[in-house]
């Protein structure tokens, strides 16, 4: 990936080698590894092992989107305080897109920035998260409000990760993937329909080339676009509605890409009533997240909950919010639309409806 500080590599399904020689060409004075209990009983051993001859400290924080707090930041500081670092320590962030959020962005502004090296551990972080140096937390408002820019020294995806991770995960991680597709790729998703049951099931092999073609999608599109003035927002399809749903859901009832799932429906929806999308589209579209299970939370929420928190998302731009819609099967196009249309459009959508059947 080409970033303003400099390229940095991605290493998909090398095994752990990469992180040793990551860690050890940083030269550091100290290795702080931030990860999660899930993460720390599963693979703990293994990441301890291949960062031995550096005596990392470890510091673990809370599981999960709701620990996505200042507190836990804050933690993370207090924890390279206790281990001694200095501006010239690393941080290593081994876990899902919540722990490389958080430590990166504890990375980011500890000392006034040291690097990172991100160990994504899901196949949503895998994918997604861990590539394009976006690092941050969220405010009881809305998602991701507090962040920096500070891409990591290497990104080190091991698929061996991805075996002790529930099918929750792996299907709401598809989300991800799927949307990758709908953006740039339209192969991808026709590879996604094809082995849907086995990457929902986690099998290896299946998922491999799965991971491979949307790391590739977002490394390309960061590394045009690092600072998203453009491009890069193609990338927050379903993200607009996703998140407001996320936070007016107390960051408790869905998974990220649950969310993004549903995000990316009722986006679609609204493209086709505006004229942008293609009905055909969102029929697609929907059998094709049905297929790999995402299609069973939906008829939980109510779109008026979710209208309010629209007021907070990040691509808002006066009273307009720039909006990614599908254009073709494997295409988006970026549009305005104003604010209190796309609010009252929530307000009178019935998501089970628009689920199911219709616009
Ligand atoms: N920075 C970015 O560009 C970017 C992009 C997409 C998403 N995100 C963020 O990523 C977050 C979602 O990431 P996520 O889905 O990885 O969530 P997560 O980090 O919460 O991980 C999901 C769950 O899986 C567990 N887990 C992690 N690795 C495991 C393993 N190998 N085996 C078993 N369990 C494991 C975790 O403990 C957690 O409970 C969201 O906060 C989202 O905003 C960031
Ligand atoms: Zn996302």
């Amino acid at each position: 990936v080409t970033a303003a500080g400099g390229a940095y590599p991605v290493f998909v399904g090398a095994g752990l080698g990469p992180l040793a020689r990551a860690v050890a060409s940083a030269h550091s004075s100290r290795v702080a590894l931030v990860t999660d209990a899930a993460v720390w009983r599963f693979h703990g051993e293994r990441i301890a092992r291949s960062l031995a001859a550096f005596g990392p400290a470890v510091i673990r924080i809370p599981r999960g989107e709701r620990g996505k707090t200042a507190d836990t930041v804050r933690r993370i500081y207090r924890g390279l305080l206790g281990a001694g670092c200095d501006r010239e320590s690393l941080v290593v962030a081994a876990g899902g897109g919540v722990v490389g959020d958080l430590a990166g962005f504890a990375a980011a502004t500890f000392y006034r920035g040291v690097p990172w090296v991100a160990v994504p551990t899901t196949l949503l972080a895998q994918v997604d998260a861990a590539i394009g140096g976006k690092t941050g937390y969220d405010l009881p408002e809305g998602k991701n409000l507090v962040g920096a820019f500070h891409p990591p020294r290497a990104v080190v995806a091991d698929a061996a990760f991805l075996a002790t991770l529930p099918t929750r995960e792996v299907r709401a991680a598809l989300a991800e993937v799927i949307k990758a597709g709908m953006v740039a790729d339209a192969r991808l998703l026709e590879a996604v329909d094809r082995s849907a049951p086995r990457l929902v099931a986690g099998d290896a092999r299946a998922l491999r080339p799965i991971v491979d073609s949307a790391a590739r999608i977002k490394a390309e599109i960061v590394s045009t676009d690092e600072r998203e003035t453009g491009l890069r927002r193609k990338l927050n399809f379903g993200h607009t509605v996703g998140h407001a749903l996320e936070a007016a859901t107390g960051y408790a009832k869905f998974l990220h890409g649950e969310a993004v799932a549903a995000g990316m429906v009722v986006e679609t929806a609204l493209g086709v009533e505006l004229g942008i999308t293609p009905a055909a589209v969102l029929v697609r579209l929907r059998a094709l997240l049905a297929r790999v299970g995402l299609t069973d939370n939906l008829d939980k929420f109510r779109l008026h909950a979710v209208a309010d928190r629209i007021h907070y998302d990040k691509k808002r731009s006066g009273d307009d919010i720039r909006l990614i819609l599908p254009d073709a099967w494997g295409s988006v196009t970026e549009c305005r639309v104003p604010r209190y249309g796309l609010v009252r459009y929530l307000m009178r959508a019935d998501a089970v409806t628009l689920w199911k059947e219709g616009v």
